[in-house]
């Protein structure tokens, strides 16, 4: 991949089951840009956590796992992998038992300091869009587009709902209650809560199809960066 003389970042941030991710993976393609997703460096963490039998509250294992961890994505046909210290961890980080450890591990200071830096420099030197709940107020306050993803609740459930629908545990109330706690944890917490930034643009999804909030993104962008559908942004 070719790096542009001007890399610009779009961020995408809301709560979980906004579609922040679906919606950015196809920015992506379509612009030919980085995809970072945040909450997968999160989810790697939870992982790692878990298979090495780390307990959240020994800060001292925790460094050290940290310290250690490598986390690198790698686009594949519309899939975006996740590998974590060398194991794909695509498929395995998203249990609803890894979303609740990854909601307890991101309210985890050492945690976030030390994904910071990562998180930066897996988008330094190209143009990229990524996303999570902080990346255009702590990762990236100076990106050049800032997209912040909401929908109701019962929507975002019912999303989330038929994205693990092979699961027979859950159902619409468990998964609502679920998205409801993590919401209250992500925007509750001390560092790096939840918020939209000021200079964000908010896009409610509630009634809108994914086609629909990739077009309004692409707008932006066209409007941001004068540049027309047709032309690349890299090769
Ligand atoms: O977006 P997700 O569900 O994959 O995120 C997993 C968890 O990580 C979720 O509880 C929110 C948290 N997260 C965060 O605190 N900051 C980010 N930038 C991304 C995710």
């Amino acid at each position: 991949m070719k790096t542009t003389e001007k890399n610009f970042v779009i961020t995408v941030d809301g709560p979980s089951g906004a579609g922040k991710s679906t919606i950015s993976k196809q920015i992506a393609t379509q612009l030919n840009l980085i995809y970072i997703d945040t909450g997968a460096m999160y989810r790697s963490v939870a992982w790692a956590a878990q298979k090495q039998g780390i307990s959240l509250t020994d800060t001292a294992a925790l460094d050290q796992l940290m310290s250690n961890i490598k986390i690198r994505f790698q686009a594949a046909d519309d899939k975006n992998l996740v590998f974590c210290n060398g194991y794909d961890v695509t498929t395995e980080i998203r249990t609803p038992q890894i979303d609740q450890l990854a909601s307890a591990v991101s309210g985890i200071p050492l945690v976030r300091d030390a994904l910071l830096p990562l998180q930066r420099k897996a988008a330094q030197g190209y143009p990229a869009i990524i996303d999570g709940r902080d990346a255009g107020t702590v990762i990236f306050p100076e990106a050049e587009l800032k997209i912040y993803l909401d929908a109701d609740l019962k929507a975002r459930a019912r999303r989330r709902l038929k994205d693990q629908a092979a699961s027979a545990q859950i159902n619409l109330q468990s998964v609502t209650q679920a998205i409801a706690d993590r919401d209250a944890a992500d925007s509750s917490r001390a560092q790096a809560p939840l918020r939209m930034a000021d200079d964000a643009i908010l896009i409610d999804s509630t009634n809108l199809s994914i086609e629909d909030v990739c077009e309004k993104i692409l707008q932006l962008f066209h409007a941001r960066f004068n540049k027309h559908d047709e032309e690349p942004v890299h090769e």
